[in-house]
């Protein structure tokens, strides 16, 4: 990491619109602090055999499960950046890293310094791979490439609440793919930071999915309280991506770090 480069930056307090900026060459996190990472894969490849060397016996052997060359290494490169970025984080040896599973698979560190447990989250997409940082909050992350076809498939009526299909269904036919992917990335970064996959019903609770409107948790039947205990975010990815990032509390403020080599 000693390549990262450092300018100052501002915390900005949720829920304002989050800026991407250049990472500091020495990273820090505080419990009041969420940070969340962009990178792309094409950026990653130059480091591509230091993260062959930092993932685990355990990763390198679920690396070889996957199929097409293409996964594996998106896998291996998520895996070995995470890593790195943890290991920057934490204090240690990328490799000294060990991860726990929640019974849904959800990664956690598996080292608490003191009372400090590093929390994370990581999501990739069709190039990009983005993740969470935070101190004792459970947080959860997702990107999703927009695929405009997929706004009018019958998913959303498959998938979302039935308020949720209502607002979608009333968005101009030309918003409705950013409407539909607000939705999709909200709902899953909020699964994923609760970290029961998808034995949550898609349909027990409500996200805001209107484009240029707050990303929001608007009601949960899974937990009614979650609705306070959970802060929704979306992260701006451009026209092509919609990203979210959902974390526990309101009271922490969110650093966006762009890594370019
Ligand atoms: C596994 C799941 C948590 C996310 O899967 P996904 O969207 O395909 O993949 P992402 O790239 O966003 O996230 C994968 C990462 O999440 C993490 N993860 C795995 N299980 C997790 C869980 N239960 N909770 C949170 N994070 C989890 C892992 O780090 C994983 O990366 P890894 O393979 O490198 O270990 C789960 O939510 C799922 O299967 N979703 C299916 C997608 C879907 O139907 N969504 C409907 C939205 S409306």
């Amino acid at each position: 990491m000693s390549h990262i480069f450092c300018i100052a930056v501002e915390i900005q307090m949720v829920p304002s619109a989050p800026t991407w900026c250049v990472p500091p060459r020495n990273l820090s996190l505080s419990e009041r602090e969420v940070h969340v990472w962009r990178a792309s894969f094409h950026q990653l490849n130059a480091l591509y055999e230091s993260f062959e060397e930092v993932i685990s016996v355990d990763e390198k052997a679920k690396a070889r499960r996957y199929r097409f060359d293409e996964h594996r290494r998106e896998y291996i490169t998520a895996r070995g950046f995470l890593r790195f970025l943890l290991g920057a984080y934490a204090g240690q040896n990328p490799q000294d890293l060990k991860f726990l599973y929640n019974p849904f698979g959800k990664p956690a560190l598996y080292t608490i310094n003191g009372n400090h447990r590093i929390t994370f989250n990581l999501s990739h997409a069709h190039g990009f791979v983005i993740y969470g940082f935070s101190i004792n909050r459970e947080i959860g992350v997702d990107i999703e490439r927009i695929r405009p076809e997929a706004a009018h498939d019958g998913v959303a009526e498959r998938f979302f609440s039935p308020n949720e299909v209502n607002v979608l269904r009333s968005l101009p036919i030309h918003a409705q793919p950013q409407g539909f992917f607000n939705c999709w990335t909200r709902k899953e970064a909020y699964i994923k930071a609760r970290g029961e996959g998808l034995s949550i019903p898609l349909n027990q609770f409500d996200v805001s999915l209107i484009p240029g409107q707050p990303a929001e948790l608007l009601e949960s039947r899974v937990d009614p309280k979650d609705t306070t205990k959970w802060t929704l975010q979306a992260l701006p990815m451009g026209t092509q991506y919609a990203a979210a990032l959902a974390v526990e509390g309101s009271d922490w403020g969110l650093k966006c770090w762009d890594w370019r080599k």
